[in-house]
């Protein structure tokens, strides 16, 4: 993705989604518009069922909208194949979702390098990249561990270095520290700040924290379906 100096990271305009159940249509997004900027950190918080994970499953490019569109560097991804879609995630887009669980025969740097084999890459420079990412998260003592060998707050750690393997410009992020101790999401949010400071990674996270929402540059706060509040602060970045 290449984005023009006057285009925000990602545009959300009127997306709306709904869902068929039980042969009644559920509307989940009612209408939302959000503007992303390269290298912004935000968060999204509100209540359980307003459609936090919705949004963000449609930022990922996993679902699309009923209505509305997703531009990315003024693209609209929202028209895109679903070969062209594939190929646009895994270079772009990075998750750390709790229903992307790390494979558990491999190992964590196996699991890191998962998305650049996907892709295809070879294994020197990938594996370079993968082990640099595990030690910037503190995981250089567990290599060839597998999943099952790791506490859950080190499991979060390797997602995050996976997600970060190809490089996206975005990582979106739902409930990162959902399943952790306080002082286990602490560093996490810490990493998430320095990965965002020194790598210039835009950061879109879900959270129920109100610790890391505290700390955010930008809060957007969702409600049945919309959006009702969308707060810069200067707490952070300055932004
Ligand atoms: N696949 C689906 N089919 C039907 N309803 C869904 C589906 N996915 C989500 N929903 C409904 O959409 C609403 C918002 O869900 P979600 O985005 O997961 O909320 P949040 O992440 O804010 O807690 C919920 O009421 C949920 O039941
Ligand atoms: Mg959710």
């Amino acid at each position: 993705m290449s984005v023009m100096p006057d285009q925000p990271l990602v545009k959300v305009e009127g997306v709306e989604k709904s869902f068929v159940h039980e042969g009644r249509t559920v509307p989940v997004l009612k209408g939302i518009d959000l503007r992303v900027d390269e290298g912004e950190m935000l968060c999204i918080v509100g209540p359980s069922g307003a459609g936090k994970s919705t949004l963000l499953h449609l930022l990922g490019t996993l679902d699309l909208p009923s209505a509305g569109q997703i531009f990315y560097g003024g693209d609209d991804v929202t028209t895109y194949s679903s070969a062209r879609l594939a190929a646009f995630r895994n270079h772009s887009i990075g998750f750390v979702f709790q229903f992307h669980h790390l494979l558990p025969e491999f190992t964590a740097l196996e699991n890191v390098m998962m998305p650049g084999r996907i892709r295809g890459e070879g294994k020197g420079a990938l594996r370079e990249r993968a082990e640099a990412l595990l030690l910037e998260v503190g995981l250089k003592e567990r290599l060839t561990h597998r999943p099952g060998e790791l506490s859950g707050g080190e499991q979060q750690r390797v997602a995050l270095a996976r997600a970060l393997v190809m490089n996206p410009r975005l990582v979106l992020a739902d409930e990162p520290t959902g399943n952790l101790d306080t002082t286990t999401g602490r560093s996490m949010h810490e990493l998430l700040f320095g990965l965002n400071e020194n790598r210039g990674t835009t950061f879109l996270v879900v959270t129920h924290s109100r610790e890391l929402a505290g700390q955010m540059p930008r809060v957007v706060h969702m409600r049945d379906g919309r959006i009702d509040s969308d707060e810069k602060s200067p707490r952070r970045n300055g932004s």
